[in-house]
C-alpha cells in the first residue's frame, strides 16, 4: 500500500479563518482523510500557518504590530478554531519554525548550486520615502488584464491574472500612496519557460489530463500564455534569509517557503514521534502527495511547486490537486475588509455543539467545480428540512418504537424489503465511496443522505407502529432492518459528521472501530444487541438565529474599521440639480503649504493651503488617511466659497475635495501643469 501525504493549503497567520476558507479546502481535505483512515490507507494530514510574505508585513503595519506578533496572534487563532471545528490534522506547524527555515534554505541551496536559478538584476519598483523596495502586494496598480484598479504587483484579484509589478498600470505604492521608481536589484528567477520544455515536466503534464476540470483548466491556460521565469527572492525583511553569499537583505519569496512548508511539517511531526526519519517514506518512491487549495492557489500547486520538487529531484510530484474555486456568501464576494464573512471562531462560539451542522450545509453546497453561495436562509433549510427532518427523524421513530416495544433490545429478524433494502444500500456505499475517490464530496453527502431517505420511506412503507397489535413478529424483522441503516449511516457518515455520527454509535450503543470495509457487511447489529439510551441528534433552527446572523454581517467593528483595497458599493445618484446650482460653487487648485494635526481631534489636519486668492486655513478630515508631512506641496481641489466654519476652536476657511474609494481617500488633483487659482469648471 502505498503512502499518502495529504495537505490543506497553509493559511495566511494575518487574518482569522471564515467559512470560504473552510469550504475551500480544509473541509474537503477534512472529508477525504477521514474516509482514507478508515479505509485503513496509511497516511499522514499535515498543514500550517504561513507566516512570511508581504501578507503578514502588511497586517502589521495595518494593526500598529509587529510581524511577529501578528503572526503569533493568528497563528493561535487559527489552529485553536481547528481544532474545536474537528478538522483532524496530524500536524499544524508554522513556517516560523526554525525546522522549516533550514529545510526552505537547503531546498533553494540545492537548485542555487544545480545553477538552476537565472541571476538577475532587473528593475524594481522602490518606494523612497519608505526606503523599502515593494514586492508584491506592497504595490498596487491597474490591472492591464481587465483593469481593476486595485490590483496588486503579484496578482488580481478580480480576474485571477498572475501579475509582475512592472504588469501594472499606474503603479503605486501600498506603503505611502506615493509612485514608486525603479531601482535595480538581483534576484533569482526559476527558468520556468525552460522547465516547462523539459521531458520531465511533459511526463508530468499527462497526470494533470487526470485532474478536476477546474485546475486542468487553469494549468492549461496558463503553459499557453506561455510561462516566463519569476523571481524567488525578494528585496525585504521579513522572511527566510537567502542563504547565498551576498544576498544580505534579501530573504525567498513566500511562494518558494510555504508550500516546502508542507516537507517541514511532515518532518516534525515524525520527529515529535520520534522517528525522525520516518517523514522520507511520505516524500518518496510511490508515495502519494495530495493537496487540497483554493482556485487562487492553483497554479502554484500544480506548476510552481511542481516544477521545484522535480529539479530538487528527492521527492515526489503532486499526485492530484482537488482545488475547489470560491464560495460567496449572500450572493457578495467573502470579505475580510467589509467584514463580510462568517467568521469560524465565531460560529463556534455562537453556535456550540453544531459543528456538524456547518460542515454538512458547507459540504453541500461545495464549490467544487463553480463558485457557490452560502446564505443563511440555506443553513436553516438544510438543518431544518434534512438533518432534522430526514437523518434526525429516521433514527429517532427507529430507536423510540425500539424503546418502546423492545426495551431497545435487537428482536432480530429481517422484514419482507429484507433483500432489496440491502441491495439499495449496497449501492448506494458502492456509489459514496466511488465519489469520495474522486474527490466529489458534495454528491458523496447528498448519497449518504439519500440511504436515510430510504430508510424513512421503509418505515413509511410498512408502518410498523400498525403490525405491533396485529403482526408483532412483522415488527422485529422491520426495525432490526431499518436498525442495520442507522449503523452503517453511522459508519459512512463519519468523514462529513463525525460528531453526529459518533453520537449515533452511542446511542446504538456500537464501538468506535468501524472501519470503511464494514460498511458492506448485511449485519451491523445483530438480536439482541443492547441500544442506549435514545436523544435527538439535531434541532431546528429558528427564524431569529438567522436573522440575527444576517444582520451581522457586514457590521465592523473598530478594531476592523481600516481602509480597504476592496470595492465598496458605489453611491447611488444625488437628486438632480440644475446649472445655477453648480455655477454657484467656486473651486479652485491650489497647493498645501503646511499641514499639523489638531491637538486631540483624532481625524483633522490644520491646513494651510495657497488658493492662489491667499494662503489660508482650512481643516480637514484626513488625519486618518495622511501623515501631514507626506502631504507638503500636494496640489488639491478648493471649494473656496464655502461659509467659514469653526472645527475645535479653528476657523476653516473651505473644503479641500476628495475622493474615497474603499474607505480609501484620494485628492481630487486638478492636475499637472495647473496653477494655484485657477478655477475647476
Ligand atoms: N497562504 C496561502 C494562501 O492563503 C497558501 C499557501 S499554500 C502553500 O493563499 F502551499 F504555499 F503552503
Ligand atoms: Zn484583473
Amino acid at each position: 500500500m502505498s503512502k499518502k501525504l495529504i495537505t490543506a493549503a497553509l493559511p495566511y497567520a494575518n487574518g482569522p479563518i471564515h467559512i470560504g476558507h473552510v469550504a475551500g479546502c480544509y473541509l474537503p481535505a477534512d472529508i477525504y482523510t477521514r474516509f482514507e483512515r478508515m479505509r485503513g490507507e496509511d497516511l499522514v494530514f499535515v498543514c500550517g500557518s504561513d507566516e512570511h510574505g508581504v501578507a503578514i508585513t502588511m497586517k502589521a503595519r495595518k494593526e500598529g504590530v509587529t510581524p511577529q506578533e501578528v503572526v503569533d496572534k493568528y497563528n493561535a487563532q487559527i489552529s485553536d478554531a481547528f481544532e474545536r471545528f474537528g478538522i483532524r490534522f496530524d500536524h499544524f506547524s508554522r513556517t516560523s519554525r526554525p525546522i522549516h527555515h533550514k529545510t526552505a534554505q537547503e531546498f533553494f541551496r540545492k537548485l542555487y548550486d544545480k545553477g538552476l536559478f537565472i541571476e538577475k538584476e532587473t528593475d524594481q519598483y522602490y518606494d523612497e520615502e519608505a526606503g523599502q523596495f515593494l514586492a508584491d502586494r506592497y504595490i498596487v496598480g491597474t490591472c492591464p488584464v481587465c483593469s481593476n484598479e486595485n490590483a496588486y504587483g503579484d496578482q488580481c484579484e478580480k480576474c485571477g491574472s498572475t501579475l509582475s509589478p512592472t504588469d501594472l498600470i499606474n503603479p503605486k505604492s501600498a506603503l505611502s500612496g506615493s509612485a514608486p521608481v525603479l531601482k535595480k536589484a538581483v534576484n533569482w528567477f526559476l527558468p520556468m519557460d525552460q522547465i516547462a520544455e523539459s521531458p520531465a515536466f511533459k511526463e508530468y503534464a499527462k497526470r494533470v489530463e487526470g485532474w478536476k476540470s477546474n485546475v486542468k483548466g487553469q494549468f492549461k491556460s496558463w503553459l499557453n500564455e506561455g510561462l516566463q521565469p519569476r523571481a524567488m527572492t525578494r528585496d525585504l525583511d521579513w522572511g527566510i534569509p537567502v542563504p547565498v553569499e551576498g544576498a544580505e537583505g534579501k530573504v525567498l519569496y513566500v511562494w518558494f517557503d510555504a508550500p516546502i512548508g508542507y516537507i517541514s511539517a511532515t518532518k516534525e511531526y515524525f520527529e515529535q514521534q520520534g522517528n525522525p526519519d520516518g517523514w522520507k517514506a511520505y516524500w518518496e518512491g510511490d508515495a502519494e502527495l495530495i493537496h487540497f487549495i483554493g482556485k487562487d492557489n492553483i497554479v502554484f500547486h500544480s506548476i510552481i511547486f511542481p516544477m521545484m520538487l522535480m529539479e530538487h529531484g528527492d521527492f515526489v510530484l503532486p499526485t492530484n490537486v482537488p482545488a475547489n474555486e470560491f464560495l460567496n456568501l449572500e450572493g457578495n464576494k467573502l470579505s475580510t475588509s467589509r467584514n463580510w464573512a462568517v467568521w469560524l471562531h465565531e460560529y463556534l462560539d455562537e453556535f456550540p455543539g453544531k459543528n456538524d451542522e456547518l460542515r454538512y450545509t458547507l459540504t453541500s453546497i461545495a464549490p467544487e467545480t463553480k463558485d457557490s453561495d452560502f446564505t443563511w436562509k440555506d443553513y436553516q433549510l438544510k438543518v431544518n428540512s434534512e438533518l432534522v427532518a430526514i437523518l434526525g427523524n429516521f433514527v429517532n421513530r427507529v430507536m423510540v418504537l425500539m424503546q418502546k416495544y423492545y426495551e431497545g433490545q435487537v428482536p432480530g429478524g429481517v422484514s419482507e424489503r429484507h433483500t432489496e433494502l440491502l441491495a439499495e444500500q449496497a449501492k448506494q456505499t458502492a456509489q459514496i465511496t466511488k465519489l469520495l475517490e474522486s474527490y466529489r464530496f458534495r454528491d458523496a453527502q447528498s448519497e449518504w443522505m439519500n440511504m436515510a431517505r430510504l430508510g424513512n420511506k421503509f418505515l413509511a412503507d410498512l408502518e410498523p407502529w400498525k403490525l405491533w397489535k396485529t403482526e408483532p413478529e412483522k415488527v422485529a424483522g422491520i426495525l432490526t432492518d431499518a436498525l442495520n441503516i442507522c449503523a452503517r449511516l453511522a459508519i459512512l457518515g463519519e468523514p462529513f459528521l463525525p460528531e453526529t455520527t459518533q453520537k449515533l454509535k452511542q446511542q446504538l450503543g456500537l464501538s468506535d472501530k468501524f472501519t470503511w470495509a464494514d460498511a458492506g457487511k448485511a449485519e451491523l447489529m445483530g438480536a439482541g444487541h443492547q441500544l442506549g439510551a435514545p436523544f435527538l441528534l439535531f434541532t431546528n433552527i429558528d427564524d431569529e438565529i438567522i436573522e440575527k446572523q444576517i444582520a451581522k454581517l457586514g457590521q465592523m467593528t473598530e478594531a476592523q474599521n481600516t481602509p480597504t483595497e476592496e470595492t465598496n458599493p458605489i453611491a447611488p445618484q444625488k437628486a438632480e440639480i440644475v446649472y445655477d446650482d453648480f455655477a454657484k460653487m467656486d473651486i479652485r487648485a491650489g497647493i498645501i503649504l503646511e499641514a499639523v494635526k489638531v491637538p486631540k481631534a483624532d481625524k483633522l489636519l490644520q491646513l494651510t493651503v495657497d488658493t492662489g486668492l491667499d494662503k489660508r486655513t482650512i481643516v480637514s478630515g484626513i488625519a486618518e488617511h495622511f501623515n501631514p508631512e507626506d502631504i507638503i506641496g500636494q496640489r488639491v481641489s478648493v471649494l473656496v466659497n464655502l461659509a467659514p466654519r469653526k472645527l475645535r476652536g479653528i476657523e476653516s476657511q473651505g473644503m479641500i475635495l476628495m475622493t474615497e474609494t474603499d474607505g480609501k481617500l484620494f485628492f481630487v488633483d486638478p492636475g499637472e501643469g495647473t496653477t494655484a487659482g485657477s478655477g475647476i469648471s
